[in-house]
C-alpha cells in the first residue's frame, strides 16, 4: 500500500497518458502462457503465506469461494479457467488489464460484471509493498468473494453507482465505501471477527493487524458515516468497519445513494482513527501503532 495520504480509490487515473492501451476497455490478453517459472514461484511464495495465515482470519464465504475456484499454489491462475468457474456461479468473468486504470473504464466493467485483474505479478523484492494490484491481490484478495451472491451483486452496482457518481461529483464519497468495504471490510461471524475485504485478505501483515493489533479502531459500518471518513492508502488502516453479515451488502447495493451524498456534501470529513459520539463501537483502537509512526 503505497502512495499519497489522500482519498483516491486505487483503480485512479495514476496510469497516466502515456499508458493508453490498444483496446478502448483497457483490457489485455493475460497470455498466461508467458509467465516464467520464476514468476509462477513468486505466486507460490505469497499463495502458502496467505493460506497458513488466513484459517480463523478469512470469513466462511473467502474460504468456500477459494476452494471452489481454480486456484492452487503452483501457478498464477488463467483467467479463462476463473472465468467458467465464476460465471456459473455468479456470472462473473475476470479480463486482465495492464495495471491501474481510469476510473470510468474500471465501473463500466465492473457495472458488466467483469473483474479487472492486474496481469502481471510483483517482483520478489516487493512482497510487501506494492503501488498497483498485481494477479495476486486481485486475484487471490477479491475473486473468492465473487463467488458470494451478494459480493457479485454489490460489486456490479458499484459500478454502476460509480459512473453515477462521477457524473455528480461525489466519488471520492463513493470510493470510501468501497475501500472501507470491499477493500478493508470486516464481518462478524459466530465465531468472532473476520476479513471479507481483498486489501486486507492478500497482506500478510494486515490480516494479522486487522484482528490481533489493538491498535485500530473496530466500528459497526454506517454507510453515511464511511462516506465522510478519510482513508489510509500508505499505511494499515486505522479504523475498520465491521458488517453484520454478507448479506448487508445486497442492502446496501440496492438503496438509493443520491439522498446519501447530498446528506454528507458539506459535512465534514473525519480522520481515518477518528471516533464519533454516534459510532457502534465494536472494539475502540489505542492508536498506539499510528501514533508511534507519526513520532
Ligand atoms: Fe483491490
Amino acid at each position: 500500500m503505497a502512495g499519497p495520504a489522500a482519498d483516491s480509490p486505487k483503480h485512479g487515473l495514476a496510469a497516466g497518458d502515456g499508458a493508453a492501451p490498444a483496446r478502448a476497455d483497457w483490457t489485455i490478453d493475460q497470455d498466461w502462457a508467458a509467465y516464467t517459472p520464476a514468476q509462477h514461484a513468486t505466486w507460490k511464495t505469497l499463495f502458502e503465506r496467505q493460506t497458513k495465515l488466513l484459517p480463523g482470519r478469512a470469513c466462511d464465504a473467502f474460504v468456500q469461494g477459494m476452494a471452489a475456484l481454480p486456484i492452487g499454489a503452483d501457478e498464477i491462475p488463467d483467467f479463462r479457467r476463473l472465468s467458467d468457474a465464476l460465471m456459473r456461479r455468479t456470472g462473473w468473468q475476470v479480463v486482465a488489464v495492464p495495471g491501474l486504470v481510469p476510473d470510468a473504464v474500471f465501473f463500466e466493467h465492473l457495472a458488466n460484471r467483469r473483474f479487472p485483474a492486474g496481469q502481471f505479478i510483483r517482483a520478489p523484492h516487493q512482497l510487501d509493498y506494492l503501488e498497483e494490484p498485481d494477479v495476486f491481490h486481485d486475484v487471490f484478495g477479491h475473486v473468492p468473494l465473487l463467488m458470494h451472491p451478494a459480493m457479485a451483486d454489490f460489486i456490479q452496482a458499484y459500478g454502476e453507482g460509480g459512473l453515477r457518481a462521477q457524473r455528480l461529483g461525489v466519488l471520492d464519497m463513493l470510493a470510501r465505501v468501497y475501500w472501507y468495504t470491499v477493500e478493508f471490510g470486516l464481518v462478524r461471524q459466530a465465531d468472532g471477527l473476520r476479513i471479507y475485504g481483498a486489501g486486507i485478505a492478500s497482506s500478510a501483515t494486515e490480516s494479522r493487524f486487522c484482528l490481533d493489533d489493538p491498535s485500530p479502531n473496530r466500528l459497526g459500518f454506517d454507510v453515511a458515516r464511511v462516506m465522510r471518513t478519510h482513508y489510509r492508502i500508505d499505511d494499515f488502516q486505522e479504523t475498520y468497519f465491521v458488517i453484520d453479515s454478507l448479506d448487508a451488502l445486497l442492502d446496501l447495493a440496492r438503496i438509493d445513494f443520491a439522498p446519501l451524498y447530498a446528506q454528507t456534501r458539506g459535512a465534514e470529513v473525519m480522520a481515518p482513527g477518528e471516533v464519533g459520539v454516534g459510532d457502534r463501537v465494536v472494539k475502540r483502537g489505542t492508536g498506539a501503532y499510528h501514533a508511534a509512526r507519526r513520532g
